[in-house]
């Protein structure tokens, strides 16, 4: 399942349903999808929205927390972030019958991540990775993966990814820069290539996007490296259909693509306009896409793309998930 795959790596507010499903169509083999805080999902009341057609995890207060489709259920990998074996193991048979897989986040730096026994605040603990992963193994139907960031030096490294594989992982996710690395500064491909020769299971590639244009950039990092798969975040946010083979299409038709799965799957407007504004080059002028979509309306933005008629027709516009964040910015 993870040998020879192009994969959408976890983002955070843009890796929801209308972003990977854009992602699968443009060729991605899997999808992961943005992290979830384990506690939170255990919150979530589970619903099947039947005008959507999706099943839907929503917070306390209604939000939707995370929602899938049978559209896209054997290859999307739900992401969590969690610091207890027992709290992962609930939320994963929570979740599970409606994902292909499950990861475990050990490589965001984040503070709330770190404050909270989470992300890369594991990396240095690799008996309760054990535990956790172990854990999640022993009691889930679907494969177990996680991903994380190297360590500072090689030794400890590779000592972590033997533990890791000793749990059983389906396969192990490697974002080839430290907790400390800035995301400008290169991906360390030596270490993933010292990785893949010490271990067995199926290693994917994490952190190569400033090298990545197309497709077959892709496949040159997996033959440079040996590695089995790759995983990609920010090349894909550029343009969604990076996984295209042989090259990608104008990020025009890949914003048209994904702003129709927005409307269909009722994407917050914020969310929606976050995304668009890092697809490279989405406007002609010479304003950056970021600067345009925070001061753009979002109707214009539909007409811009002569998505208008679609939207008004699909009367399913966002707005009220929209009204529904607004409120919740207000209190
Ligand atoms: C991320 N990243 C990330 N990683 C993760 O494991 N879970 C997550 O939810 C997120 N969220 C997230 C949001 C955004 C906006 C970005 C840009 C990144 C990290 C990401 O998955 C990846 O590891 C790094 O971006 C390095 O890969 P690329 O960008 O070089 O392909």
């Amino acid at each position: 399942m993870f040998a020879g795959k192009y994969i959408l790596s976890p983002m955070v507010r843009v890796g929801g349903l209308p972003f990977r499903l854009t992602c699968l169509d443009y060729g991605a083999d899997l999808v992961y999808a943005e992290e979830v805080i384990a506690q939170r999902l255990l919150k979530c009341t589970k619903i099947f929205n039947e005008t959507l057609g999706t099943v839907d995890f929503l917070d306390e207060d209604g939000g939707v927390c995370f929602r899938t489709t049978s559209k896209e259920s054997d290859k999307v990998i739900f992401q969590m972030g969690v610091s207890d074996p027992d709290v992962a193991a609930q939320a994963a048979q929570m979740i599970e019958h409606y994902v292909a897989g499950i990861d475990v986040n050990m490589g965001c730096p984040k503070d709330y991540s770190i404050k909270g026994n989470m992300g890369a605040a594991l990396l240095t603990q690799p008996q309760l990775i054990k535990k956790i992963l172990c854990k999640l193994i022993s009691v889930c139907s679907k494969p177990v993966t996680c991903k994380i960031r190297i360590l500072e030096s090689e030794e400890e490294t590779l000592s972590l990814c033997k533990e890791i594989e000793s749990t059983g992982v389906a396969a192990l996710a490697v974002h080839g820069r430290t907790r400390y690395t800035r995301s400008s500064h290169p991906c360390n491909y030596d270490i993933i290539q010292k990785i893949k020769s010490v271990v067995s299971i199926p290693v994917i590639l994490n952190g190569a996007s400033l090298d990545i244009n197309n497709r077959s950039d892709m496949t040159a990092v997996m033959k440079k490296t040996g590695v089995d798969s790759i995983m990609i975040a920010r090349a894909a946010w550029y343009n969604p259909s990076v996984f295209r083979d042989p090259e990608p299409v104008s990020v025009r038709e890949a914003v048209q693509k994904f702003m129709k799965y927005c409307i269909d799957y009722e994407c917050p407007l914020h969310i929606l306009k976050y995304t668009i504004g890092k697809f490279r080059g989405a406007f002609k002028d010479n304003q950056s896409s970021l600067e345009v979509t925070r001061h753009i309306e979002t109707r214009l933005i539909y007409d811009y793309f002569g998505l208008g008629d679609y939207e008004v027709a699909s009367k399913r516009t966002g707005d009220i998930q929209e009204e529904f964040q607004k409120k919740k910015r207000q209190k």
